[in-house]
């Protein structure tokens, strides 16, 4: 299994630790050994040859992630590199690191917590150089990718919407975006079948992904480093602000505001993004179900602030 990555979030001059592959029709082809630096000379032919994409072992996904996080902090303060390209290796970055974190026992996050508040951080600081402005993450997702890339989303667009309307500590910035980060964290333990299913879910298909939440708050919670508010947003996601939300069925003043925030940063990534069962709305789509067939489930001041920060 091969892994995509993006030739920018690879800084020339260094030594990415893995190998490289370049896609042949279905071939991965060697493109450079583990101990070989990567130049700005490689960059650049690749891109006179159109190549934007190389491809990475699953297996080395890890070392390879260790990697960019490493370059990332110099990268993202390079004055010679454009602030879109510094916005691509970080969402990367991100996602890969997601995608790690998704894929490994949930003791990894213990043992990780540092780089995964790094990596808020970096997003912590982009939403307030670019009021919460993000890349288009469209081209990194495929049906694999989906809960990575949503993941990140969500975190970007609720750290967003809670500096729009709050004055927040760093602190408190930090656990919401580790909250929104992880908010489906959960899905790992429902069958992946139910959550890639391109038709709709059956009446007991879709109490199982209604467990998400509650998987999510309780094996976070047990590892003792996520506070009360991160573990909030996990579990009551999917509160709706007239009460026919789940798990527990919360109602408007019920709901903690990082909860509410956070849903409206869920289903407006959701529908944003290409699914196997539909393509991507466009934000004014989006607004306009958020707004309609779903009146009811948003606090209406947020959602209101949400939708002049888009424009
Ligand atoms: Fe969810
Ligand atoms: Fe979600």
């Amino acid at each position: 299994m091969y892994r995509m990555i993006q030739l920018e979030s690879l800084v020339p001059e260094t030594l990415p630790g893995v190998s490289l592959f370049i896609k042949h029709g279905d071939n991965h082809v060697l493109y450079k050994n583990p101990d070989l630096s990567f130049t700005q000379w490689d960059k650049e032919r690749l891109l006179d040859n159109n190549v934007t994409h190389l491809y990475v072992k699953s297996a080395e996904m890890s070392i390879f992630n260790q990697y960019v996080e490493a370059n990332l902090a110099a990268a993202l303060n390079d004055e010679n590199l454009e602030p879109e390209v510094k916005q691509a290796m970080l969402y990367q970055a991100s996602v890969n690191y997601v995608q790690e974190i998704f894929d490994s026992p949930a003791i990894a996050i213990r043992q990780n917590v540092e780089r995964c508040r790094n990596l808020i951080q970096h997003i912590l600081d982009d939403v307030m150089k670019s009021n919460g402005v993000m890349p288009a993450l469209s081209s990194l997702v495929d049906h694999n990718t989906y809960t990575y890339v949503h993941s990140v989303q969500v975190a970007t667009y609720s750290i967003a919407l809670h500096v729009r309307m709050f004055e927040l500590s760093s602190d408190e910035l930090m656990d919401v975006g580790m909250g929104s980060l992880f908010h489906d964290y959960g899905k790992v333990y429902v069958p992946k079948e139910l959550l890639d299913k391109p038709g709709r879910l059956t009446a007991s298909e879709f109490q199982e992904v209604k467990k998400h939440p509650v998987y999510g708050f309780s094996t976070l919670k047990d590892l003792d480093i996520f506070t009360p508010v991160a573990l909030g947003i996990v579990k009551h996601h999917h509160e709706k602000e007239n009460g026919s939300g789940y798990p527990d069925g919360l109602s408007s003043y019920d709901i903690a505001r990082s909860s509410k925030i956070t849903a409206i940063a869920d289903v407006f990534s959701a529908l944003t993004t290409t699914r196997s069962y539909r393509q991507a709305l466009s934000k004014e789509s989006a607004l306009e179900i958020m707004y309609g067939e779903m009146d009811g489930s948003f606090d209406l001041q947020y959602l209101n602030s949400f939708r002049d920060s888009l424009n």
